[in-house]
């Protein structure tokens, strides 16, 4: 395959695109849209998010030590495109975006009701990443839309309709098609006779 050498920088797909939910000291809720966010350790659950510190949200998150994770489905891409362009020190971006919250389980900052996937976290620790910080948060709870479970439980994902958000080329795709099972398909090549 023909390459041609980007540079050190942050194009890289796919990524998610996720709104996360926050509280500041006057217990008001921010609104911030995230793709550096995904799940780094199952046993303990663990969230980590990549946060640049002049942001509202992170300045919430240090000192409440909790947020919420919430996945964007595809018809929020304009609402999530808002909140993350503008600041919650200047507005209220769940009010301007028309967007609401319900509680969570086991912590303080709300969910975002209009996502399907919300995953509520406690703050374990940072990493200093010059101008960001990687921080790493306890999965204590997860909430998933009833609507996408079958009669027999299982999930499908196209009920969430996920936002995909292309790193580098700033641009919001759908989810796309289902190619393979993970953690079988690749038996074909485990399984042949070397
Ligand atoms: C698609 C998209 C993804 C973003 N991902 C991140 C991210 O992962 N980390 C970050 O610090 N900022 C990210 N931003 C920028 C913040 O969302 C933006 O600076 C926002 O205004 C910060 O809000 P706040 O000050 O209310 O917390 C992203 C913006 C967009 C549009």
């Amino acid at each position: 395959m023909q390459k041609r050498t980007l540079g050190p920088c942050v194009t890289f797909f796919p990524q998610p695109t996720t709104i996360i939910s926050s509280v500041a000291d006057d217990g008001q809720v921010n609104l911030m849209t995230a793709s550096w966010a995904g799940i780094v350790s199952k046993t303990p659950p663990t969230m980590a998010v990549s946060l640049n510190v002049g942001r509202k949200t992170y300045e919430n998150i240090l000192q409440s030590g909790e947020f919420v994770v919430n996945m964007v489905p595809a018809c929020l891409a304009v609402e999530a495109d808002y909140c993350g362009i503008r600041s919650g020190r200047n507005e209220n971006k769940l009010e301007r975006a028309g967007l609401s919250l319900e509680p969570a389980a086991e912590i303080g900052v709300p969910l975002l009701a209009e996502s399907p996937l919300n995953v509520e976290c406690r703050l374990l620790r940072e990493v200093e990443l010059g101008d960001y910080r990687l921080l790493l948060g306890e999965i204590v709870e997860i909430h998933a839309a009833d609507s996408a479970f079958s009669a027999s439980g299982e999930i499908d994902p196209r009920a969430f309709d996920p936002l995909v958000y292309l790193g580098g080329i700033r641009q919001y795709w759908n989810l796309g098609e289902k190619c393979a099972d993970a953690y079988k398909d690749g038996l074909q090549i485990a399984d042949k006779n070397s």
